[in-house]
């Protein structure tokens, strides 16, 4: 596993999305393609299975600087109802662009802290946004909360709207890593919170965790991880800490590079993170997840049904998610659009009455393929092709490089279809990366993703 771990240990992306951001298209996007996409795409999807939304609320009472994600770090809570208010304003305009009271199958709140936010105000925004709104049989909404400041009262509010899931951020129980991070977080807050959303009623209850962290050692993923399970989450997000200190204003500082474990390091923290897991009946999900067989999750890998879009795994597939909110990236399956970063530009467009994209990517037929088989290996470990395959120029490129992983024993090469193997299972961001022919076009000149492992 070493030496794979060397050969494999190099930046890619996470394939949230394909063509990943970098690679988007900025000259054959504009918002008049993006909208007549997205108008295109509700029309085959709303009635037959609805859409989602994911929501950024992006504020934080105090910065982790572990952190990748796109955050505002204020202590002033007046923040608040103008946001949410222009969070209603960007879904008013879309529903208008729409013509039609869209239906929601899937939810999420995610940020920053949704929790950062009062429960009226989440009351507020939820309500708003259903007046406008129709929902899907078996809808599901969930929202990421922080174990320090979830309320009863948070829980309760969004329970009462409808929230049946929710995920805490947990990252790692040692004293010294949290410390290194930025992020005091006891024991039993974590508890508290989980004990909480259960007795409201909660059908799943999801913890995230780290490996990879500075300061991190094996026992402490292994103290983590009993901790874990005396709370028993439904699902866990065992992520790899991504290092990408170059990303403007992410705050990713605090500690040095030499003080985070090594690449071989990180990989021994994760294989025994999955053995302790799946000793304790988890089972993995696709990259990064874990979930117990009870869970939806698990259910939708089984019955492969599993997705993965800009929220990471979902358990039911929607063609059409809308993102609102700063930074927030829609997908319409033939386009995304991202909208821009700063609150005060959000704010300017908006009251323009312009929908606030500033970046975006249409999908070409070439890119339409390929994005296919990188979903079905990243939500089910093997992927098949037809005829379609053949309108990739570079298939005796992407064959050699998949020949090579074949005898490094990470996949299965049949007549048209690959299956990826156990062993190649930790290494599926380098599989996809071989059909990434954006990526093998145009190498970037500096490092944009995190390394693989
Ligand atoms: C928006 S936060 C969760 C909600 C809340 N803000 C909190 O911290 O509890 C989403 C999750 O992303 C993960 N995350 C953030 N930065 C990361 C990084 N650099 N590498 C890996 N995972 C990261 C963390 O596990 C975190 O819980
Ligand atoms: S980990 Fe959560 S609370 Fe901490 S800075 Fe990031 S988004 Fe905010």
């Amino acid at each position: 596993m070493c030496n794979l771990v060397s050969k494999y240990n190099i930046a890619g992306p996470r394939y949230t999305s394909y063509p990943t951001v970098p690679y988007w298209n900025n000259d054959t996007f504009s918002l008049k393609l993006w909208k007549a996409s997205l108008i295109k795409s509700i029309n085959e999807s709303n009635a037959k299975e609805g859409i989602s939304i994911y929501i950024h609320l992006p504020y934080c009472e105090s910065l982790c600087t572990f952190c990748g994600c796109n955050k505002r770090i204020t202590k002033r809570h007046e923040v608040e109802s103008p946001y949410i208010n222009a969070i209603l304003k960007e879904w008013d305009m879309y529903c208008e662009l729409l013509g039609i009271r869209p239906k929601i199958k899937e939810l999420h709140l995610g940020g920053g802290t949704p929790t950062f936010f009062a429960p009226e105000n989440l009351n507020r925004l939820i309500n708003g946004l259903l007046k406008k709104a129709a929902l899907a049989n078996g809808y599901e909404f969930s929202f990421e909360g922080h174990p320090n400041n979830t309320t009863r009262a948070h829980l309760q509010a969004l329970y009462n709207v409808g929230f049946r899931r929710v995920s805490y951020g947990v990252q790692d129980y040692n004293e010294t890593v949290q410390k290194a991070i930025h992020r005091i977080q006891p024991f039993k807050h974590v508890k508290q919170a989980t004990e909480m959303a259960r007795e409201i009623g909660y059908t799943s209850v999801g913890h995230d965790i780290i490996f990879g962290l500075p300061f991190q050692t094996l026992e402490h993923v292994e103290e983590t991880i009993r901790r874990t399970k005396e709370l028993i989450p439904d699902r866990l997000a065992f992520y790899s800490y991504a290092h990408v200190p170059w990303i403007k204003g992410n705050g990713q500082r605090g500690f040095k590079k030499s003080d985070l474990p090594s690449a071989a390091l990180k990989r021994e923290q994760y294989e025994l993170g999955k053995k302790l897991l799946s000793e304790a009946g988890y089972h993995e999900i696709g990259m990064d997840h874990f979930a117990l067989p009870s869970d939806s999750l698990y259910k939708s890998m089984k019955t492969h049904k599993l997705h993965r879009n800009f929220m990471g795994y979902s358990a039911s597939k929607t063609q059409a998610m809308i993102g609102l909110g700063v930074s927030s990236i829609s997908d319409s399956w033939y386009g995304f659009a991202q909208n821009v970063k700063g609150i005060e530009e959000y704010y300017h467009l908006l009251k323009e009455n312009i929908l606030p994209v500033y970046r975006g990517h249409i999908l070409n037929q070439e890119d339409l393929i390929i994005r296919k088989h990188i979903l079905n290996l990243m939500c089910d470990f093997k992927t098949s092709w037809t005829k379609d395959y053949l309108f990739i120029n570079e298939l005796p490129e992407i064959l050699i490089k998949l020949k090579e992983m074949e005898l490094d024993g990470l996949l299965e090469i049949n007549f048209n279809s690959i299956e990826v193997l156990p062993k190649g299972q930790p290494f599926i961001r380098n599989i996809c990366m071989a059909f990434d022919v954006l990526l093998q076009r145009k190498k970037p000149d500096t490092q944009l993703f995190s390394m693989t492992v």
